[in-house]
C-alpha cells in the first residue's frame, strides 16, 4: 500500500466509469443542518455515479462533509432536522422517496457501512458472532444456527484464524485488524451491491492497513460490490480507486478517474492535498508543503471559491474572480470526465512548471521522458479535441 501517491502506478488498472449504467447516481445532494447559529450546508449539492465492481473515492480534510454525504445514502438523516434533498438513485430507486421501513430493509441487504472504529460501531455486551448473525438475519428468513454457519464461513473468508471458536469471542478479545475484518464479514454478509467503508483503515498500522485495503479488493472482485471509500489517505485513494472525488466545504472540487486526478490534478485544492503527503519513495529533494489556514466554517462559507482564502494561486485570475464568483464544476482539456471548480485558464501548466517541481521533481524528470510536452504517456485520456473529432465520425 503505497503512503505517497506521488507515484501513480498503483492506479493502471483503473478505468472509466462510463460503459454501463450506475447502480449508484447521486444528483444534486443537498443536507442542510438548521442550527441556532444558521443553516450548516454539511453537504451542496453533490453528484456522482458509481458501477457495480467499481470504487470510488472520496477525499477531503476534515468537516469536508465526506462523511455526512455517505449517511445520506445510508438514510442515516431520517428522524433528525436534517434537510436532505436531490436524488440519490439505487439500482433505480430514489432512496429519498421511500418510507423509513423501505430504507431500514435496504439497509444492511443493499447499501452497508463499515466504520473508522469497529470497536465503538459493535456493540461490547455482544459477540461477534451474535452480531454478524443479526446482520443475517435480520434479512433472511433462516434458522439461528443457518445465521451461525453463515457467520463462521464469512468470519473465515476475512481471514479470521479458527472461526468457528472466535464467533464466539467479543470485540474487546478481538485485535483491531481482526474487528475490522469482522465488520466486513458483517456488511458482506448479505452480499450488498453498495459498501461503504468511511475512514475503514485510519485506526489501524499500516502492514495491517495494507492487508484490509487487501482483503476489499479481493471481496470486491468476488462479489462485485461497488464501493466508496472515504478517506484522509491519498495512498488508499491510489490502491483502491477507480475514481475520485475530492471535497471541499460540502462540494465536489475535483472529480474524475483515479489515474487521471492523481497525475494531472487542475485544482489548487488537490495540489495542497497532494503536496501534504510526505513522500517516502527517497527523494530527498521533495518537500512537504501544507495547505495553509484552516477549512472554513460552513456555517458562512467564504464568497465566491470557496478555497479562495486559502489559494495562493488566486491572482493568477484575472480581476476578483476567484473573490466573487463560485466556479463551476466543469470539464478543462482534458477531456469530460476529469471535472475540477477552478477559474485557473491553464492550470496543467502551474502544476507541472510550479508544483511537480516541488512536490516531486523526480516526477518532473519521468514525466518528460515519458512525454515531453509534460503529459504522461500511458495516462494520457481522451482529449475534448479528440472526443469531438469522434462525435463527427459518428455523425458520418
Ligand atoms: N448533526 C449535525 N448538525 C450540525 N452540523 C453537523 C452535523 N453533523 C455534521 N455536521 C457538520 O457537517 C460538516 C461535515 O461533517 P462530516 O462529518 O461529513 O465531515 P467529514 O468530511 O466526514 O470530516 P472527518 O474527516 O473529520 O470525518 C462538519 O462541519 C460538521 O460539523
Ligand atoms: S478558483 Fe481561484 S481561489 Fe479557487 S482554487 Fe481556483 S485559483 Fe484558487
Ligand atoms: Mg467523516
Amino acid at each position: 500500500m503505497p503512503s505517497s501517491t506521488r507515484g501513480s502506478g498503483s492506479a493502471e488498472r483503473k478505468t472509466l466509469m462510463t460503459s454501463q449504467a450506475p447502480l449508484l447516481s447521486v444528483k444534486d445532494l443537498k443536507v442542510h443542518f438548521p442550527t441556532q447559529d444558521g443553516i450548516v450546508k454539511a453537504t451542496d449539492g453533490l453528484s456522482f455515479d458509481l458501477e457495480s465492481g467499481k470504487t470510488l473515492g472520496i477525499v477531503g480534510e476534515s468537516g469536508s462533509g465526506k462523511s455526512v454525504s455517505s449517511s445520506a445514502i445510508l438514510g442515516l438523516h431520517r428522524g433528525t432536522s436534517a434537510k436532505v434533498s436531490g436524488e440519490i438513485v439505487l439500482n433505480d430507486t430514489d432512496l429519498l422517496t421511500i418510507s423509513d421501513e423501505q430504507m431500514r430493509r435496504r439497509r444492511g441487504k443493499n447499501v452497508a457501512m463499515i466504520f473508522q472504529d469497529p470497536l465503538s460501531a459493535m456493540h461490547p455486551y455482544y459477540t461477534v458472532g451474535n452480531q454478524i448473525m443479526e446482520a443475517y438475519l435480520v434479512h433472511n428468513k433462516v434458522s439461528k444456527r443457518e445465521a451461525k454457519t453463515r457467520a463462521i464461513e464469512m468470519l473465515d473468508r476475512v481471514g479470521i484464524p479458527q472461526p468457528d471458536r472466535r464467533v464466539n469471542d467479543y470485540p474487546h478479545q478481538f485485535s483491531g485488524g481482526m474487528r475490522q475484518r469482522a465488520m466486513i464479514a458483517m456488511g458482506l454478509i448479505n452480499n450488498p451491491g453498495l459498501l461503504i467503508a468511511d475512514e475503514p483503515t485510519t485506526a489501524l498500522d499500516v502492514t495491517v492497513q495494507a492487508q484490509i485495503l487487501d482483503l476489499l479488493q479481493d471481496l470486491q472482485r468476488e462479489f462485485n460490490a461497488a464501493i466508496i471509500i472515504i478517506t484522509h489517505d491519498l495512498g488508499v485513494i491510489a490502491e483502491m480507486a477507480d475514481d475520485v472525488l475530492v471535497m471541499y466545504a460540502g462540494r465536489a472540487v475535483e472529480y474524475g478517474p483515479c489515474k487521471e486526478i492523481l497525475t494531472h490534478p487542475e485544482m489548487p485544492y488537490t495540489w495542497g492535498l497532494l503536496s501534504s503527503v510526505p513522500d517516502v519513495t527517497g527523494d530527498t529533494d521533495a518537500r512537504l508543503i501544507p495547505i495553509p489556514g484552516l477549512p472554513p466554517s460552513l456555517l458562512n462559507p467564504p464568497s465566491g471559491c470557496a478555497f479562495h482564502p486559502r489559494c495562493t494561486h488566486k491572482d493568477k485570475v484575472k480581476g476578483n474572480l476567484c473573490k466573487t464568483e463560485m466556479p463551476e464544476l466543469l470539464p478543462g482539456n482534458r477531456g469530460p470526465e476529469h471535472t475540477k471548480r477552478c477559474h485557473l485558464a491553464d492550470p496543467e501548466q502551474i502544476y507541472f512548471t510550479e508544483i511537480l517541481p516541488e512536490i516531486a521533481p523526480d516526477l518532473v524528470e519521468e514525466f518528460a521522458e515519458v512525454n515531453p510536452d509534460g503529459s504522461v504517456g500511458d495516462a494520457e485520456p481522451v482529449r475534448s479535441s479528440d472526443a469531438a473529432a469522434e462525435a463527427e465520425e459518428k455523425k458520418i
